[in-house]
């Protein structure tokens, strides 16, 4: 089947990236969100990203209002989906909020369209599950910032089918991404490696082994990372992580994947990262301070 239009469930940090990317791509995208100022926000992350390229001379005026053209935000669900030919998921990694959320898709979206979830740990069986139509339900776990980074995973549930998985190697070779195939287990390949080690980085922080900007200064100059832990971690978002974690500790039943307690109080203080300004760096002023915990 050929995927001519697309929805995108969310327009956060993912959400927009995903979106941007799709239209960049041809694919005519709505963008769906549950207040407008989330779509706001999503359309201008998108236009200050295009801007960027223009200003380099990467795209041209004429490719940037196209672009901005084919993405559609939307608030209703129905209208988000009623015509996509694929769903791409990208809202927050809560799983009650994700299997509430498909079961809506599925009523309302054409029955000949394909799901795909962007999430960074969740079961795509259990979510496929709450569909009538698993063996269309496949990963697609894009990586942060969208438009830069070259990798989706692409992760097959129980029921998902050879021609969902082909479906995403398509879209993928259309957004100049590579692909890998990754049988479900939590937080697939990258994550499994990843969350664990970001955590461990935060544990040190908490027992005061080294200052935040020098934890990253390490691992960036030691281990050749294009940024440190930390600065990553912010990037991502702590909500994000600390959900992750703490579902690695539901599925694996192992506490090596627990949460420092540093992270999961920062979360409760409203301290997200870069998307509230503030994580291990505050982001108010010009440049990045790294916070003294
Ligand atoms: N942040 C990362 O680095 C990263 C990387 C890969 C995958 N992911 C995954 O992508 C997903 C989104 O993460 P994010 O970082 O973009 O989060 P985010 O908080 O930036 O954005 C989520 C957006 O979804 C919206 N939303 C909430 N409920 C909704 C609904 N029912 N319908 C539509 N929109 C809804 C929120 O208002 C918000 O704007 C999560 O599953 C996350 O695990 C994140």
């Amino acid at each position: 089947m050929e995927i001519k239009k697309i929805a995108v469930l969310g327009a956060g940090q993912m959400g927009n990236g995903i979106a941007q990317v799709c239209a960049q791509a041809g694919y005519e995208v709505t963008m769906r969100d549950i207040a407008q100022k989330f779509l706001d926000g999503g359309m201008a992350t998108i236009k200050k990203n295009l801007e960027r390229g223009l200003k380099k001379g990467k795209i041209t005026q004429e490719e940037v209002d196209a672009v901005l053209g084919r993405v559609r935000p939307v608030l209703e669900m129905k209208d988000a989906v009623k015509d996509a030919d694929l769903i791409i998921e990208a809202i927050p990694e809560i799983v009650k909020l994700k299997l509430d959320t498909w079961n809506e898709v599925d009523e309302l979206a054409p029955k000949e369209a394909y799901l795909a979830s962007n999430t960074s740990s969740i079961s795509i069986t259990q979510m496929a599950a709450a569909t009538k139509r698993p063996e269309k339900f496949v990963g697609c776990h894009f990586f942060n910032p969208v438009p830069v980074m070259g990798l989706i995973e692409i992760i097959k549930g129980a029921a998902t089918n050879d021609e969902s998985v082909e479906v995403i190697k398509q879209l993928a070779k259309k957004l100049n991404k590579q692909t890998v195939i990754v049988n479900e287990a939590p937080g697939f390949a990258v994550n499994r490696l990843l969350v664990p080690a970001i955590n461990e980085a935060i544990f040190a922080i908490q027992e005061g082994v080294t200052t935040v900007e020098d934890m990253d200064l390490s691992i960036k100059l030691g281990l050749n990372w294009p940024m440190g832990p930390l600065t990553l971690a912010d990037f991502v978002g702590l909500d994000t992580l600390l959900y992750i974690s703490d579902y690695f500790v539901d599925e694996f039943k192992d506490s090596k994947y627990r949460a420092p307690a540093l992270l999961r109080k920062m979360v409760r203080a409203g301290w997200m990262g870069r998307k509230t300004r503030k994580g291990f760096y505050d982001y108010s002023g010009d440049k990045p301070v790294p916070q003294r915990f």
